[in-house]
């Protein structure tokens, strides 16, 4: 394993514990976790490799093998480090296990991996995933995978500052291979939902780095709780948009101008698309399941706003592919990816057209991925 040849390199010696954590796509259910709703992603196979074993005392030695650099901290005061982010995600992960009452030891790390950065499909759910799997492993941490996937959302939220909803660390702990994991972000409750075997997931990357993406994040939350408090106040009963119907919506949206409406008509449309989807990916039903991706790349460009001109350019072109079952935007928006859903054997014409179309139309090299649906966070040694 070259995670653990790495580690040789560096500490002159074998690990004790190898793990992977999985990045992961979107195929429907977007901007729905953080309302309470319904969300259907994939864990992929790219995955955030850790390598490491005890040390005596309470320092951690941590190498990136991705920045080639390394990063020192002392598990008795985990601060932020305010020049390697990189080692802030084990930082996070490892204060809050520390705050459940586990102890952890010393430690040296290796990391590395290649869920591709900054495109969307959560390198850093992965990177924490990994981290919570690492210390489980090393010190035989009694915690379960929901409990996992619950901490590293917060290390996120809490120690990064970075508002986000539970779907990617969660999936990221609780994939599985060749199936999509529907989740109900309220209750967490979850099923496994298996990938029909003629249809591929197919990923383009905009090359656009999601620059906007984190204040805008924060606005639509912002935006929806208000829709929720004008809803309520309307004499809707909802403690979240995922409690709101379309005929509630219809009958209160007075309540709301026109930018609330179009957030809040996003969100309750969407949870049902989701809903559909599940059901069409059950019965084998990939044209309804397309139909339905089609659709939540229009409401996030139009209602939810979270597209651009890349990420639209890209939908048209695949949407115009034959073999194609559907297309959208993944992830956060304003950059990133498109997941699209494409006949087995029409996946490498799909490819190529559209790395054609986009150099083409925009003068942009798109990168294009065919995942596997995988595993959640797992150990390797
Ligand atoms: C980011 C967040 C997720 C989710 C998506 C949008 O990936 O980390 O929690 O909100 O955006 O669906």
């Amino acid at each position: 394993m070259l995670i653990e040849q790495e580690f040789r390199k560096i500490f002159g010696a074998s690990p004790e514990v190898v793990v992977r954590a999985p990045g992961r796509v979107n195929l429907i259910g977007e901007h729905t976790d953080y309302n309470q709703g319904f969300v259907l992603p994939a864990a992929i196979d790219r995955y955030c490799w850790y390598a490491g074993r005890r040390r005596p005392g309470t320092e951690v030695h941590v190498y990136s093998v991705d920045f080639q650099k390394r990063a020192q901290f002392d598990l008795s005061r985990i601060e932020r480090d305010g020049i390697d982010h990189w080692s802030d995600y084990l930082r996070g992960v490892s204060k809050l296990i520390q705050e459940t009452g586990a102890s952890l030891s010393g430690a040296e790390i290796v990391l590395g991996g290649d869920v591709p950065r900054e495109a969307g499909l959560s390198s850093s759910a992965a990177v924490e995933i990994g981290a919570s799997a690492f210390w489980k492993k090393l010190i035989n941490l009694d915690a379960d995978p929901v409990s996992l996937a619950k901490l590293a959302q917060a290390a996120e939220n809490d120690f990064m500052g970075i508002p986000c909803g539970i779907m990617d660390q969660f999936v990221s702990a609780l994939g599985r291979k060749d199936h999509a994991l529907f989740l109900d972000c309220r209750d967490l409750h979850y099923r496994h939902v298996p990938l029909g075997a003629n249809a591929k997931i197919v990923v383009c990357n905009s090359g656009v780095k999601r620059t906007l993406a984190q204040s805008e994040y924060e606005i639509r939350t912002q935006q929806c709780a208000e829709a929720v408090r004008r809803l309520r106040s309307a004499g809707v009963a909802a403690n979240s948009l995922r409690d709101v119907s379309i005929e509630d919506l219809n009958r209160s949206k007075h309540a709301l101008d026109d930018v609330l409406l179009r957030r809040a008509r996003h969100v309750v449309t969407e949870n049902n698309r989701v809903l559909d989807a599940v059901k069409a990916l059950q019965e084998g039903d990939p044209n309804h399941f397309g139909k339905l991706m089609n659709q939540s790349h229009a409401s996030l460009r139009d209602d939810y706003q979270v597209s651009c001109l890349e990420l639209d350019t890209l939908v048209e072109l695949a949407q115009k592919q034959p073999g194609v079952f559907g297309a959208r935007m993944t992830g956060a928006g304003f950059g990133g990816c498109t997941v699209n859903l494409v006949r087995q054997e029409a996946a490498g014409a799909f490819a190529d057209a559209v790395r054609d179309g986009y150099r083409k139309a925009l003068g942009i090299e798109a990168e294009i991925y065919t995942f596997q649906a995988s595993d959640g966070a797992m150990a390797a040694l």
